[in-house]
Formats: structure tokens, sequence, C-alpha cells
């Protein structure tokens, strides 16, 4: 869809600037992009197209929002960056957790995704059980992002490439492990993993295994392990459209 970005004042600008060297600086030093990429995630995961609700508008800051399971452990990131949401205080915090999220993806070795400015935050928290569970198949997988959202089946295997960073946390998810040996490079590697098979010490979620089960998502997974350009060039599409659900729509 064609979008219509609003205009910022240049002082809102420099701002964004300023705080994505902070924002590089902070995550490098402290090794915490994999969080905070599932922080930007979950930020914007809970759009709903049909009624407009939910999606990266900041509130997923509140303690009502981060109580829902699905976000057990990211109150760590919302502490993390609130030190430099502090120096920032015209900034957003729809736009500061989007542009910490395609920081979090650059400084790891990931593509350049685009930044837009001028998201609003909202008083309303969405409801619970927008975003997806892990022991679930494609089908699930489809309800949330592309009955949801309203994004692809493309954009869902692009955008469970994200495992290629981080890992499961026991007393978070229940889960335990990382997706690939390098979990601090964002590469191709969560693609070559999956078609490789189970491996002691790594994990794969059902959720993950079911995009083999599916003739549509497994081209995919295939396409992606072998060419990791094409990878980088769709989930940069994919990550630009999760980071504006619901924002300067046309
Ligand atoms: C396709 C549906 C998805 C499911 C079912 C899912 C599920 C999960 C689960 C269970 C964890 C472990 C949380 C923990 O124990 O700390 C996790 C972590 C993570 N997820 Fe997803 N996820 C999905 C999609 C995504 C997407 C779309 C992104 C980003 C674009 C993403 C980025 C991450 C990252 C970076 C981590 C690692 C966090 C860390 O190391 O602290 N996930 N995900």
């Amino acid at each position: 869809m064609a979008k219509n970005y609003p205009t910022v004042s240049a002082e809102y600008t420099t701002a964004v600037e300023k705080a994505r060297r902070k924002l590089r600086g902070l995550i490098a030093e402290k090794n915490i992009a994999p969080i905070i990429l599932r922080l930007a995630w979950h930020g914007a995961g809970t759009y709903d197209y049909k009624t407009k609700t939910g999606g990266p508008k900041g509130t997923i800051r509140n303690a009502e929002e981060l109580a829902h399971g699905a976000n057990a452990g990211l109150d760590i990131a919302v502490k993390l960056l609130q030190p430099i949401k502090d120096q920032f205080p015209i900034i957003t915090y729809a736009d500061f957790y989007q542009l910490a999220g395609v920081v979090a993806v650059e400084i790891t070795g990931g593509p350049t995704i685009p930044f837009h400015p001028g998201r609003e935050d909202a008083p309303v928290v969405p409801v619970e059980g927008r975003l997806p569970d892990a022991t679930k198949g494609v089908d699930h997988l489809r309800n949330v992002f592309n009955d949801g959202m309203g994004l692809t089946d493309l954009d869902i295997v692009t955008l469970s490439g994200a495992h290629t960073l981080g890992r499961c946390h026991k007393e978070r998810s229940g889960f335990e492990g990382a997706w690939t040996p390098n979990p601090l490079q964002f590469d191709n590697t969560y693609f070559t993993e999956l078609l490789s098979g189970e491996k002691e010490g790594l994990i794969q979620l059902p959720s993950d295994k079911a995009l083999l089960e599916d003739p549509v998502t497994r081209e995919l997974v295939e396409l992606y392990a072998k060419d990791e350009d094409k990878f980088f060039e769709d989930y940069t599409i994919s990550h630009l459209k999760l980071s504006e659900l619901g924002f300067a729509e046309a």
C-alpha cells in the first residue's frame, strides 16, 4: 500500500539521528540486539488491520501489555532503552522502539532498513492474544500474519528469519536455546540450520519447523538458505512493512 509519510520538524529529524547513534552504541556495547529486535516486533505485531487497532504505537512499555504472556522478558528491553529515550523526549516511544529494531538488525550485520519518523503514541494497550503461539503450525501463522496483520506468506518466512538472532529462555517462553551457532550475527543461517535438521544444543520451535511442511513456505526457506542477498532484500521490505503497520496509510 502506498504510504503517506507525515512531515516532522528539523528538530525531530536531528533527534532521531542522534538517538540512532546512541542506540548503535548501547546495542553493540551490551550485545542486546536480539531482545531489542523482539521488543520492536512485539510492539508492532499486535496490529489488527481489520479494526486498525494495536501496532507500533509505543504501548508495549505499559505494565499491562508487558504482562501479556507473549511479552515475558521484554520489560528488560524497555528498561535498557529508557536512559536513551530520556535524552530525547521529543521522539515518540512508537518511533523510538521501531528505530531501535532497525538499528538492532543493522548493527549485527543485517540489511539497512529504511526508517520513516512520525508514528504517534497511543494510550490504549491492545488486547492480549494477537502475537503468534510457538507451539502451532502454518495455519495459525497465517491467521496471525495474514488475517491479523495483513501481511503475506513471504513476510511470515522472511520475518521468521529474524530468529537468526538471539535465543529462547526457559523462564520467558518455556523454550531454551539459540537457533544458530552465531546468535549475534544477522545472516541466513536460520534457514540453513532449519533445513539441516535438529542439532544438539540448538532449537527449532514448532512454528519454525512448520515452515518446512507447507509447500509455499518451504520453497522460500530453501531460497533464502541458498541466497542470502535475496533474504536480505526481502527481509528489508517485510521488516519495513512490520514497522509501519497502521502508520502513514494513504
Ligand atoms: C513466526 C512467529 C513467531 C513465533 C511463534 C516466535 C516465537 C518466539 C519465541 C518463543 C522466542 C523465545 C523468547 C524467549 O524465550 O526469550 C522468540 C525469540 C525471538 N524472536 Fe520470535 N517468534 C516469531 C516471529 C518473530 C519475528 C517476526 C521476529 C522479528 C522480526 C522475531 C524475533 C525474535 C528474536 C530476535 C528473538 C530472540 C530474543 C532474545 O534473544 O532475547 N520473532 N520468538
